[in-house]
């Protein structure tokens, strides 16, 4: 039997991409799922596909970017299942455009959704996860958390933002013995609806043009699930997964 089984995960950004194939994976390994995003229609598909094939699965849609939304999310996992073993940290916007073009909404968007949407859900999370001393929160960051490039400057701000929580955090638990595992998962280039969030145009175009080698979600998904299913004393703390022709 998976160490996955009957573990509960809650997801965010679980409507596409990542979120999505990762709640497919972990389903197919008996764990309860607790389904967070904003559109309520692709929420309730999945949830219907995953009681269908014999799931487990609740959902609530929620924005990450209210600290009171995620509190609420958090809560309703507790209610229904009784505990929360591990939070996917995986709700983000890309909208990539150079600094002169001041976009200064989407800046605001991607800090807000990329940076205060995970320190909320850890802040939902964790005073449950310390009361049992035990849990695993699974942040996603990116490559543009460990590079920087042109045009990605933001982005890649609150992706290494991600990396630093991810590492303060781990660092945090382990000093106070509370059990908690961390881990930064920062993928390369991979298909989901990410690059609709771009709308600077000429970004847009590079980046179609990077995507065309763009591996799949499943194979993100993947290595969450190699990293919950590890032995509750062995914490894999840092991912990389890009596709095999990438460079940067
Ligand atoms: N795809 C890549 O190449 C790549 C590479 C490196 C890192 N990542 C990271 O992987 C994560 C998942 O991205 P993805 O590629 O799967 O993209 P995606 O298909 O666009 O999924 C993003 C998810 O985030 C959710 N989301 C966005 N804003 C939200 C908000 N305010 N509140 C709640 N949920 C929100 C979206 O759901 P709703 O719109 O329904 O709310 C959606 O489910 C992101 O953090 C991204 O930065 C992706």
């Amino acid at each position: 039997m998976s160490t996955i089984q009957d573990k509960v995960v809650i997801i965010t950004g679980a409507s596409s991409g990542i979120g999505e194939a990762t709640a497919k994976d972990l389903t197919s390994k008996g764990a309860k799922l607790v389904l967070a995003a904003r559109r309520e229609d692709r929420l309730k598909a999945l949830h219907e596909e995953i009681l269908k094939s014999g799931g487990q699965a609740i959902y609530k849609v929620t924005d990450v970017t209210s600290h009171e939304q995620m509190e609420e999310l958090a809560e309703y996992a507790l209610k229904e299942y009784g505990k929360i073993d591990v939070l996917v940290n995986n709700a983000g916007v890309m909208p990539q455009a150079f600094l002169f073009n001041k976009k200064v909404d989407e800046w605001d968007k991607m800090i807000d959704v990329n940076i205060k949407g995970v320190l909320y859900a850890i802040a939902a999370v964790l005073p449950s996860m310390r009361e049992r001393k035990s849990g695993h929160i699974i942040n996603l960051s990116s490559v543009a958390g460990h590079n920087v490039y042109p045009g990605g400057t933001v982005y890649c701000g609150t992706k290494h933002a991600v990396r630093a929580i991810s590492e303060g955090l781990r660092q945090e638990e382990a000093m106070s013995g509370t059990n908690i595992r961390v881990t930064n998962v920062s993928p390369g280039a991979v298909s989901s609806e990410l690059l609709t969030t771009t709308t600077d145009p000429e970004m847009k175009a590079g980046l179609d043009e990077f995507y065309k080698t763009a591996i799949d979600a499943e194979s993100i998904a993947r290595t969450i699930a190699f990293a919950i299913e590890q032995p509750s004393d062995v914490a894999i703390n840092e991912m990389i997964i890009r596709p095999t022709v990438q460079m940067g």
